[in-house]
């Protein structure tokens, strides 16, 4: 399998068996880590990260990745630099390929990525967008399939805002993986038709199916995976809490939804998480609109079938095989 060379931008892009290769890949390096084998190969070169929204875990993840891989970093944060307010990002792509061997960009819109990797020269990797996470999927699918064993024929059940980036993304991961995807969430907050449609041709191939329901109970039967994510993602107005609050509410993983899901199932969530009142924005949105917990409960958080540090862990492990494959590490 040869990557170097590729940017990654959405697992459209990818077959099944580039996603697998980079599971397996990660897997390796999860290895090396805890085993203390050293694995610098990329010692000398340097990658960009450029964060336009904010982060813990993807950024963190990169840093240490490349740290690791012997590489540098530069963080641009977001107000950091000039991308999009006084240089467009078709001249930023060719000031930075000119420096680095890689670039990574979270932000907006995915066409931003798409003219980034068009004009940098160099791999362009998608720290999220607007529509996409592909870098979380290798994550999540690495979690899954340490607990279950393997991925194909796997029942992931996603609850809540499923037309933004995680609910896109996870579709298309279970469609190319002959996985059992279902959207269990208000019909305003299905994923969209056309992606739907392409999604639906991966899953002719791989075996997968994919399922679009408002009925939780019917939703969530004998899930092996429940997966949320917040309710109001970052970039989107304040005005939108109270109709996503109130539209996404049935949709709250509960322990009833875990019990319905079965003693197997396990709970997985992207992160940050609204599960208790520990937090700035959890505070105020839940004084404005009474509620202690939003997309989650704290007991399912908290609980034995929780694996979301699991998750969050391997967020740094994938990524780091996403580098090192597409620069040939
Ligand atoms: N899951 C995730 O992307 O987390 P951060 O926003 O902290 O990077
Ligand atoms: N949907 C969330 C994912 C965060 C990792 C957001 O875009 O804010």
């Amino acid at each position: 399998m040869n990557l170097k060379g590729r940017s990654f931008l959405t697992l459209k892009d990818f077959t099944p068996e580039e996603i697998v290769y980079l599971i397996d890949l990660a897997a390796e390096y999860k290895d090396k880590k805890k085993n203390g084998v050293r694995h610098d190969t990329l010692r000398g070169k340097n990658i960009a990260l450029i964060f336009e929204k904010t982060s813990t875990r993807t950024r963190c993840s990169f840093e240490v990745a490349a740290h690791d891989l012997g590489m540098g970093t530069t963080y641009l944060d977001p107000s950091g630099s000039q991308i999009g307010k006084k240089e467009s990002i078709a001249d930023t792509a060719r000031v930075l390929g000119r420096m680095y061997e890689g670039i990574e960009y979270r932000g907006f819109e995915q066409s931003i990525v798409e003219e980034l990797a068009k004009h940098a020269g160099v791999p362009v990797w998608n720290g999220l967008t607007n529509e996409y996470h592909p870098t979380q999927m290798l994550a999540d699918m690495l979690t899954i399939r340490e607990h279950f064993g393997f991925l194909k024929g796997i029942r992931l059940t996603y609850m809540g805002d499923a037309r933004y980036n995680m609910g896109n993304s996870l579709m298309i991961v279970c469609a190319k993986l002959g996985m059992h995807f279902t959207a269990c969430t208000a019909k305003e907050y299905f994923p969209d038709d056309t992606l739907v449609e392409l999604c639906r041709t991966y899953a002719a191939e791989s075996g997968a199916s994919i399922t679009l329901t408002e009925d939780v109970d019917a939703g969530t039967k004998g899930a092996d995976v429940i997966y949320t994510d917040v309710w109001v993602s970052m970039g989107e107005p304040e005005a939108v809490w109270a109709e996503r609050i109130q539209k996404l509410s049935p949709y709250k993983v509960t322990k009833d939804v875990m019990d319905n899901a079965g003693e197997k199932a396990v709970f997985l969530h992207c992160l940050p998480a609204f599960h208790d009142l520990k937090t700035k924005i959890g505070r105020e949105q839940g004084e404005k609109y009474g509620f202690t917990e939003l997309e989650v409960t704290d007991e399912v958080f908290e609980s034995e079938q929780s694996l979301v540090f699991d998750e969050a862990e391997n967020r740094m492990h994938t990524i780091k095989a996403v580098i090192a494959a597409t620069l040939g590490a």
